[in-house]
């Protein structure tokens, strides 16, 4: 949980709005591309009571909670939460998808559920130097194998 992990290819969410979510070691998360093109990462759990607001992979404007529709927008920003607004003591700048640190290297994502990890820039430099001759940022994705495996 403290290493950067890869999780796919930059072209799968390649428009404004393309979204896949997953889990990892249990943890669901959720990663998008928003409208000005940034990819990021979001734990796939609202804010209200923890119900995943995405599934699979798709193309979509805001997520929406599927239990009582609170709605976020492309970067985990709670947009509504429906009859909450009489609640005592609820604010909603202070609810949002969580951010989990994302970021590419050539054309691939990774994620690291650790906040104080060390810049992807800096995890990956040494592969850089090895392997930056592929320029696999120019590779596109071709085919997708699911395995499930026990590993670290
Ligand atoms: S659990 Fe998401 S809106 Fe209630």
């Amino acid at each position: 949980m403290k290493d950067w992990l890869c999780v796919g290819r930059a072209e799968e969410i390649d428009k404004p709005g393309d979204f896949m979510a997953f889990c990892i070691m249990g943890e669901p998360i959720v990663v998008t591309r928003n409208h000005a093109g940034a990819i990021q990462a979001f734990a796939n759990v609202c804010a209200h009571r923890g119900v995943g607001v995405a599934g699979g992979a798709g193309n979509t404007g805001e997520f929406m909670c599927p239990y009582h529709g609170w709605l976020y927008d492309l970067d985990g920003r709670l947009l509504g939460a429906p009859y909450m607004k009489d609640a005592e003591g609820f604010d909603p700048k202070t609810c949002r998808l969580p951010p989990i640190q994302c970021g590419t290297w050539q054309g691939w994502v990774f994620v690291n559920f650790d906040a104080g990890a060390i810049p992807l820039v800096d995890y990956v430099a040494d592969w850089d130097r090895k392997l930056g001759f592929l320029h696999m940022e120019r590779c596109r994705l071709a085919d997708k194998l699911v395995f499930e495996i026990d590993c670290n």
